[in-house]
């Protein structure tokens, strides 16, 4: 695996392989790699030539500082988990690398998607995202981006993104990886007990209940019966949970409203803020 910390020669490597007719497949990540990352990477390493990984900590993503300083940072474990799966090139760069000094990164037009749901619990979130894969796509030229179903509202933004920007590249939305009891994977998981992981597996479970009951009972019914139970949990704080568009990220209240429907929660649970999504339908 090559390590590049330098945006220059990272690009006039890719430009060389793209050149030479080579498929790149590209996995950005913040780090702190788990399973998830891992399904991400070996099914860009099945469908690309080469395989292009970053660990870049975004700062301009965070709306909140402690959330940035405490974010983990086990790079040298990172590395052998890349090693391992056969990533050919790890981008690392340093601030400087990414936001150059001196060039603006004007806010983009995400058409208002990045001021809801997650982007009204996290200010300016999505602004930070789309400018760091704005400049990572550049950098790299991805003929494909795998990113994970997970962060729901991340992948519309980016889907949005590559529209607007007129880039050449497919976006990749892979299935959420879970752990045993079922709690999705997440580099923030590590903030909580192994005990309190398996405990946290009540919010896949009512979005699987709340699938269930969207069939027989109205959208609305359904969801204040599951609104309910996740706000009756002790120890747990409902932040959201939304059924959208999942091509306008608008809010739906019935599932004719739309050919693609999804269900998006975030549960804050022993102070940490778990994020999980569920498929209701997908008629596209
Ligand atoms: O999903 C993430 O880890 C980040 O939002 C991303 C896409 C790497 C951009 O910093």
């Amino acid at each position: 695996m090559i390590i590049f910390k330098s945006a220059d020669l990272l690009y006039a490597e890719l430009s060389r392989r793209k050149n030479s007719g080579q498929s790149i497949g590209f996995v950005p990540t913040m780090g702190a790699l788990h399973l998830g990352h891992q399904s991400l990477l070996e099914r860009s390493k099945s469908e690309n030539d080469t395989t292009v990984c970053s660990i870049f900590v975004n700062p301009k993503q965070f709306d909140d500082e402690m959330d940035l300083i405490n974010y983990p940072n086990p790079i040298a474990k990172d590395i052998d988990m890349l090693r391992h799966v056969g990533v050919d090139i790890l981008f690392h760069p340093t601030v400087d690398q990414v936001y150059v000094p001196g060039v603006e990164h004007e806010d983009l037009d995400l058409a208002g998607m990045d001021l809801i749901h997650e982007g009204e619990q996290r200010p300016g979130n999505f602004q930070g995202v789309a400018k760091v894969v704005k400049r990572f796509f550049e950098v790299i030229q991805p003929t494909r981006a795998y990113f994970g179903q997970k962060d729901f509202q991340q992948t519309v933004v980016v889907d949005h993104l590559i529209k607007l920007e007129s880039m050449d590249i497919e976006l990749v939305v892979c299935p959420i990886v879970r752990e045993p009891h079922g709690l999705a994977m997440s580099s923030r998981n590590e903030r909580l007990e192994d005990v309190k992981r398996d405990k946290a597996a009540f919010i896949y479970k009512s979005l699987l209940k709340f699938k269930e009951r969207c069939y027989f009972k109205s959208l609305q019914e359904a969801k204040e019966t599951t609104v309910k139970y996740l706000t009756s949990i002790e120890g747990a704080d409902l932040e959201y949970f939304v059924c959208v568009d999942g091509v306008t990220l608008n809010e739906v209240t019935q599932l004719e409203d739309a050919a693609y429907v999804a269900a998006l929660t975030v549960v804050k649970y022993d102070d940490v803020r778990l994020l999980d999504n569920i498929i209701l339908k997908d008629e596209r």
